[in-house]
């Protein structure tokens, strides 16, 4: 059993109660800040240097009232986003980070975008495990089977959620897949297919059998065609919830990216007895996943464990980001050995190699 705590050491009981009072009033910051920074109040400050700016510099221009400036800039003053300095507001290095770190934007468009309203639902879904929170975006049962026709601003911010965070994986992996030389490689939740794409450019012999639901084929198709490469690529429509649908067999790689924490426990052991099913013999699996307890930093670790209440009210209402021996665990139930665990992969990700255990 691991040992975790994100308290500094010996934190004072008066020091505890302020972070309390952080969480109580969360939301509220997140507001204020998320304001200040898209309607340009932050980028006000941080031309305005080091002197900063008072309220009414900052409202001569007539952008903003002084009444929603002092407002925003009192709560990002107890955040630590803004400084006051003889009346003067000045950017504080929180604030820095929020106009220059690419991350914490989209991160912060994500929570707002995607999840902020759902998340209203979450204690009605996590008893029920039912995303209630998904009904703030359309009418799906699966955030997935929307995923195609989500409405903007929830749409942009949920794609540069996901491809950020896979992209910066994906071009450093590449050879971990064609380490064992595959020459039919099966991508379950291949998405629009960009992976595929990366793949298919590198290796002129490889295929690649992409496994997603219809309306994401949809999408991957015409980029297939774009890219000239839709001659070594098979499209198979295969909603994985259900688990008499079998995969494309012959396989000598299995590839996941960033889709196990899209199920149910129960599910993701379903996933992989079919995995392992279209696996040749010497065929091996590769799991490529954000896993929280797998990071170097707990910064990282802090922003995985709280993505999971979003698959919760969100996205399906019973997958989270999982812990590696959560996945361990299940590939073996399903007749897998772990051979080796590479980290540091792209900002988070780790790459799981199995093979299959001899029967
Ligand atoms: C988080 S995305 C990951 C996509 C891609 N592998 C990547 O690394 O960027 C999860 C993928 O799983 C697919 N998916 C979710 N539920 C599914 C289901 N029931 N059947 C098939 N695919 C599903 C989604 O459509 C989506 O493409």
């Amino acid at each position: 059993m691991q040992n975790k705590s994100f308290s500094p050491p010996n934190q004072r009981a008066f020091a505890a109660r302020f972070e309390a009072q952080k969480i109580a009033f969360g939301p509220v910051v997140f507001q204020c800040v998320r304001y200040a920074w898209k309607r340009g109040v932050l980028q006000a400050l941080a031309e305005a240097g080091e002197r900063g700016r008072s309220v009414e510099e900052l409202a001569a221009n007539q952008r903003w009232s002084t009444y929603a400036l002092k407002v925003v800039l009192e709560s990002c003053l107890s955040a630590g986003v803004v400084a006051l300095v003889n009346g003067r507001y000045a950017l504080d290095k929180t604030g820095y980070c929020l106009l220059s770190d690419e991350i914490t934007q989209i991160n912060l468009n994500f929570v707002h975008d995607v999840c902020y309203q759902g998340l209203f639902e979450l204690e009605r879904s996590l008893d029920q495990q039912r995303p209630y929170g998904l009904q703030a975006l359309g009418d799906w049962s699966t955030l997935y089977e929307g995923m195609a026709a989500l409405p903007e601003p929830a749409r942009s911010s949920w794609f540069a959620f996901d491809h950020h965070y896979s992209d910066t994986s994906f071009p450093q992996i590449v050879p971990d897949v064609l380490a064992t030389a595959p020459r039919h490689v099966l991508d379950v939740g291949a998405n629009t297919g960009k992976f595929a794409c990366a793949l298919l450019a590198q290796d002129a012999s490889v295929r690649v059998h992409l496994v997603d639901l219809p309306q994401q084929l949809a999408l991957a198709g015409p980029r297939l065609i774009e890219a000239g490469l839709r001659d070594r690529v098979g499209l198979y429509a295969v909603d994985v919830l259900d688990s008499d649908k079998a995969f494309p067999g012959g396989m000598d790689l299995v590839w996941m990216s960033q889709f196990l924490s899209c199920f149910s426990e129960e599910v993701i052991l379903s996933i992989l007895r079919r995995a392992a099913a279209a696996l040749t013999p010497a065929g091996q699996l590769l799991v490529l996943d954000t896993l929280w307890d797998r990071q170097r930093y707990d910064i990282a670790s802090y922003c995985l464990i709280n993505t999971s209440p979003y698959f919760t009210a969100i996205a399906s209402g019973n997958s989270k980001v999982y812990e590696s021996a959560d996945y361990i665990r299940l590939a073996s139930h399903a007749g897998f050995r772990l051979l080796t665990v590479r980290d540091d992969i792209g900002y988070c990700h780790s790459l799981l190699r199995f093979v299959r255990e001899a029967r």
